[in-house]
């Protein structure tokens, strides 16, 4: 696991075996000044965003110096550090060296201390593998990575260490979900939120199969019915807050969705494995929580189950009543998550809840409105909603809002019972909103991360598989609300 720090270049023994500096569109390395003694030129490098040139040199500070563009100046933003970032610490690893630097760009109106973060976020996430299961891993690692700044030194190092915790939230995100379902099974999401707890002295209840029944989950448990591997109710508590209201993040975890009696095409069903990439992000998240020891009161409920038919799987046509009391009548088997969430969401009302916001892989329409380059952002309160998507914009990680008009409520009105648990092909992003909606009395925001979760190829600072999405987002919302 690679270490970030801070350093100026006068530290004593501070001798990289790569340099790597940051440059603007148009600038030349000559003017980096010592950086880049002894350099003639940086021959073709022209400063694009993600462009890299590497250069020997005698006599600057590493026998390579790096230059890795960062586009237009004008257009620089702390998504361009953590790629930038990103691109250094792997071309590092690429080479085998054990211990790399990047000069902290400077930033327009921007504290060295989110340079700083940004600039960890990446490092740490751009070296993040998942080859745990790989006989014979390709197992080079980069041990060091070093921030160099000269002014605000102090700042940047606090930077830094921000930047490793919440990465290392995300990582931890990335993990659980990258981990096939016959590894990460409910109770094993049960273990790894144990592990928080007792790191963090937060507060742990599991729910088994007969908690469940007995707390009347019914969404839960009848879309856990069927599973050998039994379905959990994860409620994990940060207490830092005194007595303020809690916020409550809710994660989807369907451990794997086959779809159940309505069952999916077997083509890309592998993928379903990441089915539970809500429920690992908010474990991600309060890793990242605990670890910052954040002064707020958060309360991560994670509902974790398979769907899978079986003699004993519920069916459509199959009336529900849910944990809030509303009746479903179900359509598909394969809409399980809302089923799942529904019940989560009034379990929250016992909080009092300043603010609720879950997170899902809930739809394949949301993929289709939205790729993979946002996820839907929904809810009933437009304060919280814009808190949201600020907080992505600001970890890249972004969310883009979709309406709830009344008529997708209406579009998923019940002939039997309350409501239906779809509503059709149009808009099915909005009417699984819709659905939701019925069950958050509290300001509530929705993010369906179906698109974004997980990617079939990787980019600067993401790999094939989980990207940990929406993990930096929820620290990020968190950290405005100690504010
Ligand atoms: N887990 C899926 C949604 C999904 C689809 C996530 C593709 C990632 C990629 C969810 O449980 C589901 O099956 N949704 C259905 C709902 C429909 C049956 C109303 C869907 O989106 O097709
Ligand atoms: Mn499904
Ligand atoms: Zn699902």
């Amino acid at each position: 696991m690679v270490m970030i720090g801070a350093t100026s270049r006068a530290t004593e023994g501070f001798a990289p075996e790569l340099f790597a500096v940051a440059l603007y569109k148009g600038e030349s390395p000559r003017d980096l000044g010592d950086d880049a003694a002894g350099v003639v030129s940086g021959g073709d490098f022209g400063g694009k965003a993600g462009e890299t040139a590497l250069l020997y040199t005698r006599r600057g500070p590493a026998p390579r110096l790096l230059l890795v563009g960062l586009g237009e100046r004008d257009l620089v933003s702390l998504e361009k550090v953590r790629r930038a970032a990103a691109t250094a610490a792997r071309r590092a690893r690429t080479l085998k060296l054990r211990e790399a630097a990047l000069s902290l760009p400077i930033l327009p109106d921007t504290a060295a201390r989110e340079v700083a973060r940004a600039a960890a976020e990446g490092a740490k996430l751009g070296l993040y593998r998942f080859d745990r299961h790989k006989s014979a891993a390709n197992n080079h690692e980069v041990e060091t990575f070093w921030l160099v700044c000269e002014d605000a030194l102090e700042e940047a190092g606090e930077g830094a260490g921000m930047g490793e915790k919440v990465a290392a939230g995300s990582t931890l995100a990335r993990d659980l979900a990258n981990e096939p379902s016959n590894v990460a099974t409910p109770e094993y999401l049960a273990q790894r939120a144990r592990g928080i707890s007792e790191k963090y002295g937060m507060q742990l209840q599991v729910l088994d199969r007969a908690g469940i029944d007995e707390e009347g989950l019914t969404g839960l448990a009848t879309v856990g019915r069927s599973a050998s591997n039994e379905p959990r109710f994860i409620v994990l508590e940060h207490r830092k807050g005194g007595e303020s209201a809690p916020v409550v993040l809710v994660g989807k975890a369907v451990t794997f969705d086959s779809g159940g009696i309505s069952i999916k095409p077997s083509s890309g069903m592998e993928d379903m494995k990441f089915d539970m990439s809500g429920g690992a992000a908010v474990l991600g998240a309060m890793e990242a929580v605990g670890a910052m020891d954040l002064p707020l009161n958060v309360v991560a409920l994670v509902p974790a189950t398979e769907n899978l038919p079986g003699g004993d799987a519920f069916k459509p046509g199959d009336v529900l009543k849910m944990h809030s009391g509303k009746t479903v009548e179900i359509v598909t088997t394969d809409a399980e998550g809302r089923l799942i969430l529904a019940d989560a969401l009034s379990y929250a009302r016992r909080y009092g809840p300043s603010a609720v916001v879950d997170c899902a892989t809930l739809t394949g329409a949301c993929v289709v409105a939205l790729g993979s380059h946002a996820s839907g952002l929904m809810g009933n309160d437009e304060d919280l909603i814009a808190e949201v998507q600020t907080a992505g914009e600001a970890t890249g990680e972004r969310a883009w809002p979709l309406p709830l008009f009344d008529e997708y409520t209406e579009q998923i009105g019940g002939d039997t019972a309350d409501i239906k648990n779809s509503g059709g092909r149009g808009g099915g992003a909005l009417t699984a909103g819709a659905f939701l909606k019925e069950f958050a009395d509290y300001p509530w925001a929705h993010l369906d991360i179906a698109g974004t979760a997980y990617g079939k190829k990787g980019s600067a600072y993401t790999t094939k598989g989980a990207t940990g999405v929406p993990t930096r987002l929820l620290v990020e919302f968190l950290i405005g609300r100690t504010r």
